[in-house]
């Protein structure tokens, strides 16, 4: 049965109706809009649909919504609220770190966690940290280079 819920999603309160046991990135994706969050496996196994949930890195498919409900979640699209882009997007773009892109908002986000984490992440904590972020194209070198710059440029929030 449906019941209302409101979530902080990209520093805004939005107010749902939704069954508390739906899958956060349905709601983000179906009942919010906000499409840049991706669906993959659905299952917890590729980490294309990250997003933060309190600064952390959560996977959305297996995410009930009614979970995060008191919790400040922030997808894609709160990096680059205004149309500039963030420092993580920035670098992501500048090493070139994506082809097909379904992958990417999930690495970012996952990247952008990852340096809260460790604002100085060595390559080891990098190849660490993002493991579970699968590509089927096989950008892995070069996002590890985007995050790597990140870090060089003190990129940590
Ligand atoms: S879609 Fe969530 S982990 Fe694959
Ligand atoms: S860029 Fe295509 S899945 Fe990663």
């Amino acid at each position: 049965m449906a019941s209302i819920t409101e979530l902080d999603v990209n520093g805004t309160r939005r107010r749902i109706s939704a069954d508390g046991d739906r899958s956060l990135l349905s709601v983000l994706r179906d009942n919010l809009d906000l499409t840049g969050t991706k669906f993959g496996c659905g299952e917890g196994q590729c980490a294309a649909c990250t997003v933060l949930v309190d600064g952390q890195p959560m996977k959305s498919c297996i995410t009930k919504v009614a979970s995060v409900a008191a919790k400040r979640i922030v997808t894609i699209e709160g990096l680059a609220p205004k149309g500039k882009l963030h420092p993580m997007q920035e670098a992501f773009l500048e090493a070139d770190a994506l082809q097909c892109g379904w992958c990417t908002p999930g690495m970012i986000m996952g990247a952008v966690g990852l340096l809260k984490r460790f604002p100085n992440a060595s390559e080891a904590d990098i190849v660490k940290g993002m493991d579970g972020h699968i590509c089927r194209c096989g950008t892995y070198p070069r996002v590890v280079a985007a995050i790597r710059a990140a870090a060089r440029k003190g990129v940590h929030a």
